[in-house]
């Protein structure tokens, strides 16, 4: 499963990048806003740092401004994948982008139907956001399950880019599934290296390094 980090903050994915955790990033209109930065500019940074997709997302609603928009982006760098909604203007301008050869990731993604459509329209990546269904009590990894198995049973090549994910049991659930990204916020990627035993059993050697006055340098 390919990591991406969900964040505009240059220095998390600079940190995670240097460790060889990042295949790629991903931004909305909110993690741009909490930047700081101009869209344009920042993206711009991250596109030279990071060599995988870099998902930048369209402001706009109707389809016509959607598409300049999303050339507009797709300009910054190759690497770009232009982010538009899961509406009906959001299919039209994926399926426009992607057949002129931008990779197109479409967000906000709530239903099987809605990824269907997406790998109709020629998307790159789908997003399906687990977190927010399981905040209406729905079960958003059963979600990625369902667009697994239409995903296979057809053979559409559009990524399953799990989104919205909160917890590193997200993380490793979805790559139990098969999800062939899943994004995250730097926090949840550093939290997967946790388990409360290697703290336990990192004490316990330490206590016996003290003992026997064990050096190595
Ligand atoms: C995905 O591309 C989105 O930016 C993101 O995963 C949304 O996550 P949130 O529901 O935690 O805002």
């Amino acid at each position: 499963m390919k990591f991406f980090v969900d964040t505009a903050e240059i220095d998390a994915i600079k940190e995670l990048n240097d460790l060889g955790m990042v295949d790629g990033v991903t931004t909305n209109p909110s993690l741009i806003a909490k930047s700081g930065r101009d869209i344009l500019e920042v993206t711009k940074e991250i596109c030279d740092m990071v060599a995988g997709p870099v998902s930048a997302e369209v402001v706009a609603l109707d389809a016509e401004t959607m598409l300049a928009e999303g050339r507009k982006l797709a300009k910054i760098a190759d690497n770009i994948a232009v982010k538009v909604p899961l509406t009906w203007a959001g299919l039209q301008t994926c399926k426009a982008l992607s057949d002129e050869g931008t990779m197109v990731n479409v967000t906000l993604c709530f239903s099987a139907n809605q990824a269907l459509l997406a790998a109709k329209a020629g998307a790159t990546f789908i997003s399906p956001f687990i977190g927010r269904l399981d905040d209406i009590n729905t079960d958003g990894l059963e979600l990625i399950e369902d667009i697994r198995t239409i995903y296979d049973n057809y053979g559409f090549d559009t990524q399953i880019l799990a989104a919205s994910i909160r917890s590193a049991n997200h993380m490793s659930e979805c790559a139990k599934i098969g999800a062939d990204v899943a994004t995250a916020p730097p926090g949840v990627i550093k939290a997967m290296a946790n388990h409360v035993l290697t703290d336990k059993g990192l004490a316990g050697f330490m206590a016996d390094v003290e003992k026997a006055g064990i050096k190595i340098l």
